[in-house]
């Protein structure tokens, strides 16, 4: 799948943006002061990642100076090749590598949080001063153990929150150049689920067990019905409904399971995660039903059955795609060009991530 990132605008990004940059004007307001009536002797609050520093000849000027980037260790474990970032972003390629012989050199340092969680006594070397940690993790705060232990440790963080310096999410709206119509799949079967890490007593879990009581789900995953890889997008088109559960909510923790499961299918998610508001921020009002719109299972069984039987209805929630195609963030190797496309473009301030934990909550 090609992502051209430049090209994507997610829906209520350049709200976000105006928003964000409002807010930041202020902030930034005296370090830009600063930048915009250099003082030649005080080098560090305008440090850039774009400009040469005039006084300092004795570093190559920047603009032939490919960043380093070292990631720690492979996000669990998983092993994957580094794109040339510039093919994604269109922002000069970075050197991206796991070698740690580099962890003195590298301009950025990347870490997994499961990874380094529990190690971080092995990260305490010193960074040099003009380096960047940036703390990377894409799972939620209930599956982020340990995460007192990150604070003012970092200086960039990196995950699906919408307020992360590097806002990673697991997929994205892209604007079509031309309203195209969107070919519903045809649909044979209600409801599907897959899931595979099942928890006895989790909020999704309950849930699930009350809504079977009026409509059949299908379930697949681990101990259910079987569903290989490469059968699960043909498989779940066939239904008119996705049960798009998280397994734990947060603000913003809208996975792959809306992104991919649901809605690269075509098929209309059923969502249970953060408020519907908070699903209003990353996509239509009329993309999805959200369980909090019912007071009861059995409201929102009912419901799913008046919208299949009724096809101009069931059809409304479509209409968003004639202009807006769904993506699917997929591969570790993407995750990481966008470091080093945000250390291209943004100007370079010293700071610490002093309250990480307070944060990501
Ligand atoms: C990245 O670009 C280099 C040349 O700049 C090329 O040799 C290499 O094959 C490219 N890698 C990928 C994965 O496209
Ligand atoms: C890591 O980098 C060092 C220094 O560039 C080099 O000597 C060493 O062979 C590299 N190790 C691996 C496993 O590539
Ligand atoms: C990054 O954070 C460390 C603390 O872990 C701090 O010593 C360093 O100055 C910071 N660097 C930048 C570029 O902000």
């Amino acid at each position: 799948m090609e992502l051209m990132e430049g090209k994507k605008i997610s829906w209520k990004k350049f709200l976000t943006f105006f928003l964000f940059s409002f807010v930041f004007s202020s902030c930034l307001f005296v370090s830009l002061h600063q930048f915009r009536t250099p003082k030649p002797e005080d080098h560090s609050s305008h440090l850039s990642t774009q400009m040469p520093l005039a006084e300092n000849t004795s570093t190559p000027p920047k603009s032939e100076h490919r960043l380093t980037i070292l990631l720690w260790s492979w996000p669990f474990g998983q092993h994957f090749n580094f794109r040339n970032c510039s093919e994604l972003f269109g922002t000069p390629d970075c050197y991206f590598t796991v070698n740690r012989s580099w962890s003195q050199k590298a301009d950025a340092v990347i870490m997994h949080h499961r990874d380094v969680c529990w190690d971080t006594k092995r990260l305490a070397q010193i960074p040099t001063p003009s380096q960047r940690w940036i703390w990377f993790n894409l799972e939620s705060p209930s599956h982020s153990p340990n995460l007192g232990a990150m604070d003012n440790l970092f200086n960039l963080t990196m995950s699906y929150r919408r307020d992360s310096d590097i806002f990673s999410p697991y997929g994205d709206l892209q604007l079509l150049s031309q309203p195209q119509p969107f070919n519903i799949p045809s649909k044979t079967k209600m409801v599907a689920w897959v899931v595979s890490n099942w928890q006895v007593g989790s909020r999704r879990v309950k849930y699930y067990q009350e809504l079977k009581k009026y409509i059949a789900v299908d379930v697949y995953g681990q101990h259910h019905l079987p569903l290989p890889r490469d059968k699960l997008l043909p498989t779940v088109s066939q239904y008119n409904f996705y049960l798009a559960f998280e397994n734990s909510q947060h603000e913003d923790y809208i996975t792959e399971k809306l992104w991919m499961n649901a809605l690269s299918s075509g098929t209309v998610p059923v969502v249970l995660g953060p408020p519907r508001e908070n699903y209003e921020r990353f996509l239509p009002p009329d993309s999805f039903i959200h369980v909090d719109d019912f007071p009861s299972a059995s409201d929102l069984a009912q419901y799913l059955w008046e919208l299949s039987r009724d096809t101009e209805r069931y059809q409304h929630y479509f209409q968003w795609r004639k202009w807006l195609k769904p993506v699917a963030v997929t591969g570790w190797a993407l995750q990481v060009c966008r470091a080093c496309h945000f250390l291209q473009t943004t100007e370079t301030r010293y700071r610490v991530v002093p309250d990480l934990s307070e944060w990501f909550v």
